[in-house]
């Protein structure tokens, strides 16, 4: 299977948001909208990455820093497709971007129920961290 690893660019995004209906339902939010993800991609510009095969797109990687740490979100792949290194490669690329920026460290968020993407973070070197919880806060004061 020939795989093409390439920018992702908001042109793309009908394409993409639909393969996270598939793989990634329960991390969506507004935040993945498409007026959002523009300004993620402006943000961050060429870090965040698709998988392309035979001109489908089958994988995604967002990618960023916010100057101090690099962040890895929807690490996903179709379900037909999985197992043949594609995430590997997106993960790769993406964090080769992040520390073509100076970045030395990249953090991803995961559920505590996902033993699949726990064993892909594991098998790239990712350490799991037992010393902290995450918070977070909807920014309507
Ligand atoms: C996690 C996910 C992105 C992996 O995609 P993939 O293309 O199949 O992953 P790769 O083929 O690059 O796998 C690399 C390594 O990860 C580990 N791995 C991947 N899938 C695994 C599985 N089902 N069980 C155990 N280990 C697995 C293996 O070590 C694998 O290497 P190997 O195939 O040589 O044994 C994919 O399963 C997915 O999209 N899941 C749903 C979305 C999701 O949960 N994303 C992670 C969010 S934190």
């Amino acid at each position: 299977m020939e795989v093409q690893i390439k920018e992702m660019i908001i042109q793309d995004y009908e394409e993409i948001f639909a393969m996270w209906q598939i793989t990634s339902k329960r991390a969506l939010s507004k935040a993945d909208d498409k007026k959002e993800i523009t300004c993620y991609l402006n943000r961050n510009k060429g870090m965040s990455q698709v998988a392309v095969v035979a001109g489908r797109i089958v994988g995604t990687v967002l990618a960023g820093h916010d100057g101090r740490r690099g962040f890895i979100h929807h690490m996903a792949v179709l379900p037909q497709y999985r197992r043949h290194g594609i995430a590997r490669k997106l993960a790769t690329t993406a964090i080769a971007r992040i520390e073509e920026d100076g970045i030395d460290k990249t953090h991803i968020f995961t559920y505590k129920d996902n033993s699949l993407g726990q064993a892909f973070w594991s098998s790239l070197g990712f350490i799991q961290r037992n010393d902290l919880f995450v918070y977070s806060f909807d920014n309507k004061l």
